[in-house]
């Protein structure tokens, strides 16, 4: 197996772990104060932009809206006031219908650590759409050689499927602890997302709002999902043991930096303490590394905390951006539980998917694995995230404005309501000021939007392999015209 290894295996995306007592009290101050958004007399200026500016995206966005639920078929394709429509991808940069350029910092949601449609592996997926088109439904060599380079970057995946999504793989990592374990219960962290698979709707962005979300979804298919609020290892411990006298846990299931990519933060020891807990309680791990792999590092955020999950669920960076990204890996005694074929194994979780493993999502991902290793993308994104944390933070005190950043490498969280910080522990406050906090970070978005900045959401930055000193230093100006409009 020809694998690149230049980059030490050891050398991680995040140079520093955040104070998470300090990002908690910081945040919590913001989520006491009033929301202090866009001035109203600066808002029209920043709707004029879009108005005067993004009229074919407008002119889409009403055709849109009559024959799409919503306007867009993802949450992260919503723009205030409108979505934009994206015709162009280049490295650092996204250029709208209209023609109007943006520092891209959605880059597609996670997915493009390398940068927007880098060329090393799109001429690889050319070439392969040449020679078979994207699916044969065949077996085909880039298969073995992706699941064999997740595993020399991430050991604990001794065995890997792949599957459609992470949604998909995550619904299959839990089928597949239940099998393994015999056992029922599956807990996740308040606010997480693990995609919208049935069992996963459940306490979902908001900690302790369980079912709330659950539209459409019998009482029964969440019976068997719990919920424990972040960074608390006393209620996890005290759920471990009932769940034993009432038919055990099958498995305890993260994203290791913390819900919705570490916008609550986790402790750093917290996983470590997850695995003591699996192990004492006879329950499997599951990391969801959906975001995280590859982006942290190329060992992932289980080589960055030096926990060994017994499973793993990848999306994103997987394919670095190409269709199909999703998949489980694990120990081999877990995944043979998946073993593929008719009457292969007595007992097996049954997964499948049409498109599943197609030699295109196989041949992007080996490439961009590759890529990433070879480049070292995930310490360049890393510190290209740390120069404009640092920058941010700068300009944030220097304006005196109560905003809150932090980063975890490329994975920047600048956070200006806190309404993403939200709980059912305090469900009045909840009611009442989550729209207009909302709103707040929307319009904040729309401002950084009408500056050149793409942001996912206005909360949340993703740098890539693209952003040089110059790139990140242009964004600081367009991040500092905006903080001057509250
Ligand atoms: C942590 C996490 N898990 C799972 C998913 C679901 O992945 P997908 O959107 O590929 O279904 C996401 C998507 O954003 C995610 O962030």
């Amino acid at each position: 197996m020809n694998i690149v290894s230049k980059v030490p295996e050891t050398s991680h995306g995040i140079s520093a772990w955040p104070d998470t007592n300090d990002v908690m009290d910081r945040l919590n101050a913001l989520l006491r104060q009033p929301p202090r958004g866009i001035r109203k007399d600066a808002m029209p200026k920043v709707l004029e932009y879009f108005d005067q500016k993004c009229q074919t995206s407008k002119a889409l966005a009403e055709r849109t809206a009559k024959v799409i639920p919503g306007g867009v078929q993802h949450n992260l394709a919503f723009n205030h006031p409108f979505p934009l429509a994206a015709t162009r991808c280049d490295g650092a940069y996204m250029w709208d219908a209209d023609g109007n350029r943006y520092i891209d910092f959605l880059q597609a949601g996670g997915p493009t650590l390398l940068g927007s449609n880098y060329l090393p592996v799109r001429e690889k997926a050319l070439q392969l759409i040449n020679e078979c088109g994207p699916v044969t439904g065949l077996f085909h060599e880039y298969e073995v050689k992706l699941a064999e380079l997740i595993r020399h970057y991430m050991p604990a995946n001794e065995m890997f499927r792949m599957l459609g999504s992470g949604t998909e793989a995550v619904m299959g990592a839990v089928r597949l602890a239940r099998a393994f374990t015999g056992k029922k219960w599956i807990i996740k962290v308040g606010g997480a997302y693990h995609g919208w698979s049935d069992q996963m709707v459940y306490g979902m962005r908001v900690p302790g709002t369980g079912r709330r979300e659950a539209i459409g979804i019998p009482k029964g298919t969440t019976a068997y999902t719990q919920e424990v609020f972040p960074n608390e290892l006393g209620t996890l411990r005290r759920k471990l043991w009932m769940n034993k006298v009432r038919g055990g846990t099958a498995a305890i299931i993260v994203e290791p930096l913390g819900p919705e990519s570490g916008t609550r933060p986790a402790l750093r020891d917290y996983n470590k303490q997850l695995r003591a807990l699996c192990d004492e309680f006879d329950a499997l791990l599951i990391f969801d590394e959906v975001v995280t792999g590859f982006r942290v590092g190329m060992g992932g955020a289980q080589g960055y905390f030096g926990v060994r999950p017994d499973l793993t669920v990848f999306g994103k960076c997987l394919t670095g951006g190409y269709l199909m990204a999703g998949g489980i890996g694990g120990s081999k005694a877990v995944m043979m539980l998946l073993a593929g074929g008719i009457g292969t194994s007595s007992k097996r979780a049954f997964v499948g998917g049409t498109l599943s493993a197609n030699p295109l999502s196989c041949v992007a991902g080996y490439h961009a694995i590759s890529e990433m290793a070879r480049t070292n993308a995930p310490v360049v994104a890393g510190r290209a995230g740390d120069r404009l944390c640092k920058g941010l933070n700068e300009i944030i005190n220097r304006l005196g404005l109560p905003y809150v950043t932090y980063n975890f490498g490329s994975i920047v969280h600048l956070q200006t309501s806190a309404v993403l910080l939200m709980s059912m522990r305090n469900p009045i406050k909840l009611m009442k000021e989550a729209s207009k906090r909302k709103h707040v970070m929307e319009e904040m978005g729309a401002a950084y939007l009408a500056h050149g900045v793409l942001t996912l959401a206005g909360s949340r930055i993703y740098t890539s392999l693209a952003d040089t000193d110059e790139v990140i230093d242009n964004a600081l100006n367009r991040f500092e015209s905006v903080f001057k409009l509250v």
